[in-house]
């Protein structure tokens, strides 16, 4: 939107400039907030989302929530709630005033807090106990939802993670190319965890349910009693078996501790072979060249990316690359692995002060195998995220649900996903019945491109690109007959919050 002159939101805004679903970017004592309408309702909201800082002005109004530009967080305009991840905390609001026809925002709000589950028509069925098993994005949001809506109970989220819950898409991106800190990965603090009594259990590996006790039992042996549980526990990479490589020479990205184990080899590595042309392969190649290091990458595709995205963005991704000095080696495997030496599958060697093996991942299913619950490549869950099992719900990676908008049971692996669905899980253990309807949405950066994608397409019939790829201002749609089923965006932040929208909106009717 145009925000090149701020005006003073204290002094009065005419409200017919702004159309109903209209916002505009103001000021109010130094501070950007938002003035937005909807029909005659004013509200003044603060400007800068709480994920990563996106600006709120470039999003979009949705009814009565403000949606944000990067990451496609979701806030309320009436209380300031962040009611979708990724953003987890609310935005300030401000009390407006009409005043004939200008409005002028007062003083800002405290923040209101949604009115505790204890007083919901379902509160006699709230659990004695609640244990989240997995402590990523979707055990994270839930929990942090769970307390958000006034759930009382005992709170129990048991890890086999070291560390305490982590902003996982950051691990390939800023943090492995030097440009976040440590501080910046945990998505809490250990006040947080204390403060709303969540008791976290790190380094803890469960390896046993037991659905007629009602407890899960720690590879350790020590047992935790649920009356409702979550099952987040997630997905774990691929591990190839390559000729003559040992672990050492192998690295794999998943955890906080992957991370720093590759920033710590990267320092005195002059080239670094990565195996695999998937999302998190190439995003580890990117912020490796942002640390000078020469990168090669292996993989068996045409072009890499092309089965999730199409020839087209494939090769752009590729020429991305290889403008920031990548060499792509397609189309062959690693065939054998000697000291620092790469054998590929058509003969070529490399050099490599060590691999990073990026070739997919498995979602995590002992647990949930091991206890008899319904599978299907993922734990099956309904429109709820409830298991074949009443009282035991799975959400994120590990999870296989009906989705509304393709009409298949999908699972992705997708941070954004994850996270509202353990929000939704959350809701729905405290006896809301929500579905779980949000259109998926993932993005990805390589360099100071991201790419922004809504939906979901497996397979797709025809590929409609909107604007140049190479201009880096596109929108490429998915078809399927006339359906669209995805589009992946560059650069047009705007438009793909509408096609969200828009899909949203289509299953209402
Ligand atoms: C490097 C990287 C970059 C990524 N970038 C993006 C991106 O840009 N955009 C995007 O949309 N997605 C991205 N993803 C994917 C995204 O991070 C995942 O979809 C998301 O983390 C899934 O959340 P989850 O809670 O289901 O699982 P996870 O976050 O994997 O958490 C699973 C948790 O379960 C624990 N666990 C597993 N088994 C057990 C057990 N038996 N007992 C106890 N604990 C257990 C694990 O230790 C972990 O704490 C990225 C992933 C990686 C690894
Ligand atoms: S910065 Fe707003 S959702 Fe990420």
């Amino acid at each position: 939107m145009e925000n090149s002159a701020k005006p003073d939101l204290k002094t009065g805004f005419p409200v017919d400039n702004l159309p109903d679903e209209g916002m505009i970017l103001g000021q109010v004592e130094g501070e950007d907030v938002i003035l937005a309408r909807r029909g005659e309702e004013l509200f003044a909201v603060g400007a800068s989302c709480t994920h990563y800082h996106g600006p709120l002005a470039d999003g979009l109004v949705v009814g009565e929530t403000l949606r944000c530009p990067w990451h496609h967080a979701c806030f309320s305009l009436r209380t300031g709630e962040a009611l979708r991840a990724p953003a987890l905390d609310p935005i300030a609001c401000w009390r407006v005033e009409r005043i004939g026809d200008k409005a002028y925002v007062r003083e800002k709000l405290a923040e209101k807090r949604r009115k505790p589950a204890l007083s919901s028509p379902n509160s006699r069925s709230l659990p004695a106990s609640v244990v989240i098993l997995g402590g990523g994005g979707a055990g994270l949001a839930a929990a942090d939802m769970l307390r958000r809506e006034g759930y009382d109970g005992p709170l129990t989220m048991i890890s086999a993670d070291g560390s305490a819950p982590y902003d996982r898409p950051n691990l390939s991106k800023d943090f492995l190319a030097g440009t976040a800190s440590d501080d910046w990965i945990p998505l809490r603090s250990p006040d947080y965890y204390k403060d709303r009594r969540i008791d976290l259990v790190l380094n803890s590996r469960v390896s046993a349910l037991d659905l007629l006790q009602k407890h899960v039992q720690l590879e350790n042996g020590k047992t935790y009693q649920f009356d409702a549980l979550l099952i987040a526990t997630g997905a774990e990479p691929v591990r190839l078996k390559i000729d003559g490589a040992t672990d050492s020479q192998i690295n794999y990205l998943r955890t906080f501790a992957d991370s720093r184990a590759i920033v710590a080899r990267a320092a005195s590595a002059k080239r670094v072979a990565v195996v695999g042309a998937s999302f998190i392969g190439l995003e580890v190649a990117a912020s490796l060249r942002a640390r000078g290091v020469e990168v090669d990458v292996v993989a068996p595709d045409r072009q890499p990316l092309e089965y999730v995205m199409g020839p087209e963005v494939g090769l752009f991704i590729r020429r991305l690359h290889e403008a920031h000095g990548v060499i792509f080696h397609l189309g062959e495997t690693v065939k054998r692995i000697d000291g620092r030496t790469l054998t590929l599958t058509g003969g070529t060697a490399l050099e490599a002060d060590f691999v990073v093996l990026g070739v997919g991942v498995h979602p995590s299913l002992a647990v949930a195998e091991q206890a008899g619950l319904a599978i299907d490549r993922g734990i099956a869950v309904n429109e709820y995220l409830e298991t074949s099992v009443p009282g035991i719900f799975a959400a994120g990676d590990v999870a296989r649900w009906p989705d509304p908008h393709s009409g298949e049971r999908i699972r992705v692996e997708h941070w954004v996903v994850a996270e509202r669905q353990g929000q939704v899980v959350a809701r729905n253990i405290l006896g809301y019945r929500e579905p779980f309807n949000a259109v998926p949405f993932f993005w990805s950066q390589h360099y100071d491109v991201v790419i922004n994608y809504v939906g979901h397409a497996e397979k797709w019939d025809a590929i409609e690109i909107d604007g140049e790829l190479d201009a880096r201002d596109c929108a490429v749609t998915y078809k399927r007959g006339d359906r669209t089923l995805a589009v992946a965006t560059i650069s047009r932040d705007l438009q793909s919050l509408q096609i969200e929208a828009a899909m949203e909106a289509s299953l209402r009717r």
